[in-house]
């Protein structure tokens, strides 16, 4: 009894330090506040990919702090369903804007909408990109090619065209949505895992680069996190049902809430002094989870 007694009050503990979470690509039924609700009052906040998944939580709190935000991706009908959702929810404005980040056109006609919207632009989250589960030998040239062109090329387009327009001449906080698939070389990742190292060094190249026009860069690499397509796609559900979280530190997947936390963090003024990090956000995963969950999952990899 006393064990029982033990055990859930540890369970009540966790669970309080977790933060809200919906696993649907709606808004938060409540939200309890950690920073000041005006960290980013008034500042005007660019995401790529912001219509959904983690994207769309990280422009959620960053509106709940007071921020207006632009939320870009290809799909419109999508983006325009979310922005509905995001200024009720908030009472800020969001502007839905049709983009491919591998076109800079594309991008470059976007940040001149958000300008004549808003007349500036303070953050820029790169959270845009595709992944897919697929060993080494299976994955067509195009198909490493457009992960590399949609995780980073699409994360230099973009943060070239907004220092460029914006950022040069008033400063700016970029935040890049990052992962740890590199660091140890994940199975059936290749081309995500050298997407996101690159973006890694990108990271902090322009940190160096840009830090004298007052632009930070940094970015989050998160774990897996639960209720997102990344998790869907990477086998998140079979692996937490097969008890695999177990091998991480924290014994549990993250959520979107915890990532916009980290990216609200990176964002603003809270870590002014931050330039060129990584923030791990990932439980500890990286250090001991398996880095091959092929048999797992049921995929033939390479011998
Ligand atoms: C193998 C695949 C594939 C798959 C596509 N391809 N899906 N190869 N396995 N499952 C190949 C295609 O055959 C084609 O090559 C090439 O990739 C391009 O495919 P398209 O469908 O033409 O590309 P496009 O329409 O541009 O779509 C990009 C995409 C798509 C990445 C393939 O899945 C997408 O739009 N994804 C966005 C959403 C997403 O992925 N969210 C998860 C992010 S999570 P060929 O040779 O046939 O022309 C994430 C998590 C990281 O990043 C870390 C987690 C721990
Ligand atoms: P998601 O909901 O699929 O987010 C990806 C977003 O990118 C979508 O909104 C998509 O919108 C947009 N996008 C894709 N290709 C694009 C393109 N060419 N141009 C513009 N926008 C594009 O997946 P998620 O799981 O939340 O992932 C968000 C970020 O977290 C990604 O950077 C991912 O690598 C990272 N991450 C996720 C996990 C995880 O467990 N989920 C773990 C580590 C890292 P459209 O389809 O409308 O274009």
């Amino acid at each position: 009894f006393i064990l029982q007694t033990i055990s859930m009050a540890e369970s009540k503990r966790k669970a309080e330090l977790l933060p809200e979470d919906v696993g649907t690509d709606d808004c938060l039924t409540s939200y309890t506040y950690i920073y000041s609700p005006d960290l980013l009052k008034d500042q005007v906040a660019f995401i790529t990919g912001g219509g959904s998944g983690i994207g769309l939580r990280i422009a959620e709190i960053f509106m709940r702090h007071g921020c207006d935000t632009v939320i870009a991706s290809r799909n419109l009908d999508k983006l325009n369903e979310a922005a509905k959702k995001l200024s009720a929810v908030s009472g800020r404005r969001c502007l839905p804007l049709c983009i491919d980040v591998r076109q800079p056109d594309s991008i470059m006609a976007a940040v001149d909408e958000t300008l004549k919207e808003f007349g500036r632009v303070d953050i820029l989250v790169n959270n845009a990109a595709g992944n897919f589960l697929c060993p080494a030998t299976a994955l067509s040239f195009n198909a490493f090619k457009t992960v590399l062109d949609i995780d980073t090329l699409g994360t230099f387009n973009t943060s070239k065209v907004v220092y460029e327009k914006w950022f040069k001449d008033h400063g700016g906080s970029v935040v890049n949505i990052s992962a740890t698939l590199g660091y140890r070389g994940q199975a059936l990742q290749v081309h995500a895992g050298s997407a996101k190292a690159a973006n890694d060094a990108m990271t902090k190249h322009l940190a160096v680069e840009w830090g004298p026009s007052g632009v930070r860069v940094n970015a989050v690499a998160p774990g897996p996190i639960s209720g997102t397509e990344g998790y869907r796609r990477l086998g998140g559900p079979r692996g937490e049902a097969a008890g695999a979280f177990q091998s991480i530190p924290l014994q549990r997947a993250g959520n979107k809430t915890e990532m916009a936390h980290c990216a609200l963090f990176l964002a603003s003024r809270a870590s002014s002094y931050t330039t060129g990090a990584i923030l791990v956000a990932d439980g500890g995963a990286w250090l001991t989870s398996a880095n091959d969950f092929s048999m797992l999952l049921g995929i033939k990899r390479d011998k």
